[in-house]
């Protein structure tokens, strides 16, 4: 069976789009592959969380795992930093990186000129972390979206130079991973781009969120004065929230606002309305399953747990043998 492995950042509350993006991926996969999900706590350090903040976003993101459907006994769901051989291997692999290719990350320029007063030496060896991640279990699936293939393809460089410079043929290339040739679109309300934490909670969509919540986010979602002419191009506000509709709502409703809009008739009080209805059906059980496991103290507990000592085996094989590959041998 080939293994996969991917991860979610603990900086907070999951929304629709890492749900439809990621999460019902993950679902889909568990039961044909060794899959491996995790919280990736240690790569949250870069943007220096408090640690109540950490400790309560980590805590929400297992919780939102188990609520999406990711079962404990079939997948391997841990906490990055219960497993430190992940760090250990990062100090390996750190070995291996170059300045120059960490630099020119995309990721990191990003990073860079969003915040140029906090470029630490963790931002910039992000992608080594997330190549160790990936190789500490020999995957060769990656479920994560679009962003993320330049560190997959760091990844791969990274692995095969090990690779190389021991001359053996230890660590696997892995690629990225995705059910349909498309990936689905999840916008936000904000008129603009993907749903996202970074453009504020108005645009955002949470799991967690009560159902009176997502009317009044949808309701004041970013639209226009509406079409004027039959048939018009729909400008990126409006068809964003028909390409959120296309995921939510049946298709002969899409099609029903479809004909309005092109027959200039649309009333987008009318279309949200329905949106945020959908919207509500479409994450209801989610939204049940998150309140009930969040009170199952101890079922969290033994998931973490479960977690740390399955991937925990799988990790301490690994570094056993990069240790002895490397030379760093017992004597
Ligand atoms: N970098 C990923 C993101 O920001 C999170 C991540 C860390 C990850 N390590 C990973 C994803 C390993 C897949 C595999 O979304």
């Amino acid at each position: 069976m080939e293994t996969v492995v991917s991860g979610i950042r603990s900086t907070g509350k999951l929304h629709l789009g890492n749900y439809y993006g990621a999460l019902s991926n993950f679902v889909k996969m568990q039961n044909e592959y060794n899959c491996y999900f995790f919280i990736a706590d240690l790569h949250s350090l870069t943007t220096h969380p408090t640690p109540e903040n950490l400790a309560g976003t980590v805590r929400q993101v297992v919780v939102e795992y188990l609520a999406a459907g990711i079962d404990p006994e079939k997948s391997t769901i841990y906490i990055q930093s219960d497993v430190p051989e992940v760090a250990e291997l990062y100090l390996y692999m750190n070995m291996n990186a170059y300045m120059g290719e960490l630099e020119r990350a995309a990721s990191f320029k990003d990073k860079v000129r969003a915040n140029p007063d906090n470029v630490n030496a963790g931002l910039l060896t992000y992608p080594v972390l997330m190549a160790c991640d990936i190789l500490i279990h020999h995957a060769t699936k990656v479920p994560v979206g679009k962003d993320q293939e330049q560190h997959l393809e760091m990844t791969r460089t990274f692995g095969n130079r090990f690779n190389r410079l021991y001359e053996v043929d230890y660590f696997k290339e892995a690629f990225a991973f995705t059910y349909s040739d498309k990936l689905v679109k999840i916008p936000g309300l904000d008129g603009q781009g993907k749903m996202g934490k970074s453009n504020g909670d108005a645009s955002c969509v949470y799991l967690s969120d009560s159902p009176e919540v997502i009317r009044k986010k949808v309701m004041r979602a970013v639209s226009d004065s509406g079409p004027t002419e039959p048939n018009q191009e729909k400008p990126e506000a409006i068809q964003n929230l028909f390409d959120l509709m296309n995921v939510v709502s049946a298709p002969d409703t899409v099609e029903h606002f479809d004909d309005l809009y092109n027959r200039c008739e649309i009333r987008y009080g009318d279309l949200k309305k329905q949106l945020a209805e959908d919207m509500v059906i479409a994450t209801e059980p989610v939204r049940s399953r998150i309140a009930e496991i969040s009170a199952d103290e101890d079922y969290i507990r033994k998931t973490i747990k479960l977690g740390a000592e399955k991937a925990g085996e799988s990790a301490r094989k690994t570094l056993k043998e990069v240790r002895e590959i490397i030379g760093l041998r017992k004597f």
